[in-house]
């Protein structure tokens, strides 16, 4: 099999850093693993026989990216999939929430995938090849209350994620989503602001906010597992590769379940939708 470059954002912990152990231990691998504090990859140390480039990336700063990018052409002269990774969440109701932090939560989990994915495709084009494995959430299917924001983000990757795949399909490039629900990662701890209502009216969602924020570190998904779905659906499965891959059975459950419930709305609708178009024969 020939070497696949594989670049991860947000390898410190959680997701990325467990995919990133996981590739570092795979023959046919090259990877670049990329942080905001590069020191903290230094885990990665006892896998590396000259296969793995180790970079400082922020995905809000676009030169960051752009360094990031070359110097992984560089070394390795290809990138064949892209993984982003890199995410926070923010927990708070719709009208608690600070502008402010969010604005902010969008420019890493929206933009910094969008600018991140730009700086990638044209060597994926160069090469008539590549995959886009973006990160979003069964939040990015099915919505909680206290997270409307990040559901926007992550419903803003699906968006864009589907849209891009059709883009690119005939460019050899896939794009496939990963959708899971609670895993064992810091997303729940320290990478989620969290705002307790103080107005009154929205008191009994507290309770939620903080069971959250205690359930860090308990959640049922195992983000080592997950590493290998990720990696064995892009080697092994590219000709089936899914545009969207729902990871714990929470997450399945609730997709599956959300589009069945959407079905049978769009269905009950279906006479009162197609009414509002214009007679199919209308002259103007
Ligand atoms: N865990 C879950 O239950 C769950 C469920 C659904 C979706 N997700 C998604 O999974 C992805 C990974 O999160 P995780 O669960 O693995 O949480 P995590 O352990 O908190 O990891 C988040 C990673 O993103 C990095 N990051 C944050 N801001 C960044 C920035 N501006 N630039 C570059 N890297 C940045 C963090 O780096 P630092 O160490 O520098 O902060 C860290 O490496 C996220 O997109 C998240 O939304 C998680």
């Amino acid at each position: 099999m020939t070497d696949k470059t594989w670049f991860v954002t947000g390898t410190s912990t959680g997701f990325g850093r467990s995919l990133a152990t996981y590739l570092a231990q795979q023959p046919a691998v090259k990877l670049v693993a990329t942080a905001r504090k590069v020191d903290q990859l230094d885990y990665l140390d006892k896998y590396d026989h000259g296969q793995i480039l180790k970079t400082s990336l922020d995905v809000t700063n676009g030169d960051e990216i752009t360094a990031s990018v070359e110097q992984a052409d560089e070394k390795f002269g290809s990138i064949d999939v892209l993984v982003n990774n890199a995410g926070i969440g923010y927990f708070g109701t719709f009208e608690e929430s600070n502008r402010q932090s969010v604005e902010y939560m969008f420019s890493v989990n929206v933009w910094g995938l969008v600018d991140m994915t730009r700086a990638v495709l044209p060597i994926m084009r160069r090469q008539k090849a590549g995959v886009i494995v973006n990160f979003s959430s069964i939040g990015g299917l099915y919505s909680f209350p206290t997270l409307s924001f990040y559901h926007g983000t992550k419903y803003a990757v699906e968006g864009i994620s589907e849209s891009l795949s059709k883009e690119v399909s005939d460019l050899g490039i896939k794009v496939m989503l990963i959708e899971p629900s609670g895993f064992r990662t810091d997303w729940a701890g320290r990478s989620s602001q969290k705002v307790i209502p103080q107005v009154e009216d929205y008191d009994q969602f507290g309770d939620f906010i903080k069971e959250n924020a205690e359930g860090a570190h308990h959640e049922a998904g195992d983000p080592e597992k997950a590493a290998e779905i990720i990696y064995d659906q892009v080697s092994h499965h590219i000709d089936t590769l899914p545009l969207r891959l729902p990871l714990g059975k929470f997450a399945s459950d609730t997709a599956i379940q959300k589009y069945r419930d959407n079905l049978t709305q769009f269905e009950a609708l279906r006479e009162i939708s197609v009414s509002a178009d214009r007679p199919e024969k209308s002259e103007d």
